[in-house]
């Protein structure tokens, strides 16, 4: 017995901070039926964002079935109030642009910018682009009634002030700037064949213009796992494509901005050349070869203790593996597999996870394909972020997770979900675990 509670002595003095984040709530919400048919438009890794919050208030935005029904959607756009407390969703679908192609390219991702206005981007796979900008600030001024009438115009295929190409367009992200600005970033090419450009909106012009071309392929296309602005970086990482065959994805390239995207440097901090391209000098931070079961654009997030974290998994050690790879402020990166009791080898183009952190715990959002379902991890920065501690596990899910980064801020891990089952049954939801951190 003595020697018991000496041994606990000890794990308390060596692990101090260790497993100290926790879940003290749940909830969750049906947002709407899923689409019908095998293909997945609600929930991909790249959708960069489909949840997040400005000010009181979270928006969610997702397609649902139009009236024409199978094969024809709408995007819809859902608010809530969460502060200081939580109110009941409210929703419109934008009626006058129907969504037909049964692409899983084709998703929609928001951005809000300081303004309060609401920009999304959706229905993408090499095509032009479609944009579609709220007629005013409307997450800043909050219009009591939620209907399309707030957006106004229509759906269009440049962004207002600034300079092309446009097209052939995939995978819009959109980021906001601590000043408020908006980062626009897409691919323009195609799969094994493209290039990667930033726009930046001004919150106070109105405007759009271009910050340029970042990534140039050579023969083959970055696949960004996220771009990411903290603290006065921007940051982002990719694995290159040859062809538009999965397993030609190879190696992890990693370079950080200090002036908002139009100039980059290595990890090591010398500036490099742009557009960055896969030969660029030290651009490239693992090596990892072809037919290691890499899946492009799984997740990446930064800290405000100036740490730079990623996830991607590969398959390079024989076994595949969830791998986290961190870059700490001092510029020193590492790569370490997520090894955690009861989680599933990771099959081959399954699911992807996300990332997503707040303070000094990083939180892991997983999905186990062959259990169906998603699981959340967390760890500590006392642990060396090895210290992965289940939180929670949410059953028959059947698509990427994506995680309200903003929110986190708060204390409040929000997630979108898509569930399991046939169609009518099968929900987009939004699930929040409050934390103890
Ligand atoms: C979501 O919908 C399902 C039916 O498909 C229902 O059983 C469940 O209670 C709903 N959840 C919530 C939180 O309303």
């Amino acid at each position: 017995m003595a020697s018991f509670s000496r041994l606990l002595l000890l794990l308390s003095v060596l692990l101090p901070f260790a497993h100290s984040v926790s879940i003290t709530s749940t909830a969750s919400w049906n947002i709407t039926n899923d689409p019908e048919g095998s293909v997945h438009l609600n929930g991909l890794a790249f959708q960069q964002q489909a949840l997040s919050t400005f000010g009181d208030y979270q928006y969610v935005a997702f397609y649902s079935t139009s009236p024409k029904g199978y094969g024809h959607h709408y995007v819809n756009l859902g608010r809530r109030r969460v502060t200081p407390s939580l109110g009941d969703w409210q929703y419109f679908a934008f009626s006058d642009y129907e969504q037909t192609t049964l692409d899983e390219h084709n998703t929609i991702s928001l951005g809000i910018s300081g303004d309060g206005k609401i920009h999304l981007s959706f229905d993408h796979h090499d095509v032009p682009l479609n944009y579609r900008v709220s007629s005013s600030g409307v997450a800043k001024t909050i219009p009591a009634e939620w209907t399309q009438s707030a957006f106004g115009g229509s759906v269009v295929h440049s962004l207002p002030g600034s300079t092309g190409p446009w097209t052939p367009l995939t995978y819009p992200r959109f980021e906001r700037l601590a000043n408020g600005d908006l980062l626009m970033e897409f691919r323009i090419g195609k799969s094994g064949a493209g290039d990667s450009y930033i726009h930046r909106y001004s919150s106070s012009s109105g405007q759009w213009s271009a910050v340029g071309k970042y990534l140039q392929g050579q023969d083959n296309n970055a696949y960004i796992n996220g771009i990411t602005s903290q603290d006065g970086k921007l940051y982002a990482s990719w694995t290159v494509r040859e062809t538009p065959d999965a397993s030609t994805n190879h190696d992890f390239y990693f370079a950080f901005s200090e002036d908002d995207g139009k100039t980059w440097k290595a990890s090591s901090g010398t500036t490099v050349t742009k557009p960055i391209t896969p030969s660029t000098a030290g651009i490239k931070v693992y090596t990892i070869p072809q037919s290691s079961e890499i899946i492009n654009q799984e997740a990446q997030c930064a800290d405000s203790k100036g740490r730079f974290h990623a996830l991607m998994r590969d398959k390079s050690s024989g076994t595949a593996r969830f791998y986290h790879y961190m870059r700490t402020a001092a510029g020193v990166f590492s790569k370490t597999a997520i090894t955690v009791p009861g989680l599933s080898t990771p099959p081959y183009l399954s699911y992807r996870g996300k990332l997503a952190s707040v303070g000094d715990t990083l939180i892991a959002i997983l999905p186990d394909a062959p259990k169906n379902t998603v699981t959340i991890w967390g760890a500590t920065a006392a642990g060396n972020f090895q210290d992965w501690k289940s939180l929670a596990t949410i059953t028959n899910m059947a698509g990427e997770p994506l995680v309200d980064h903003e929110r986190l801020k708060s204390g409040v891990l929000s997630v979108f979900v898509r569930q399991g089952g046939p169609f009518g049954t099968r929900k987009v939801q939004v699930w929040d675990f409050g934390l103890q951190l």
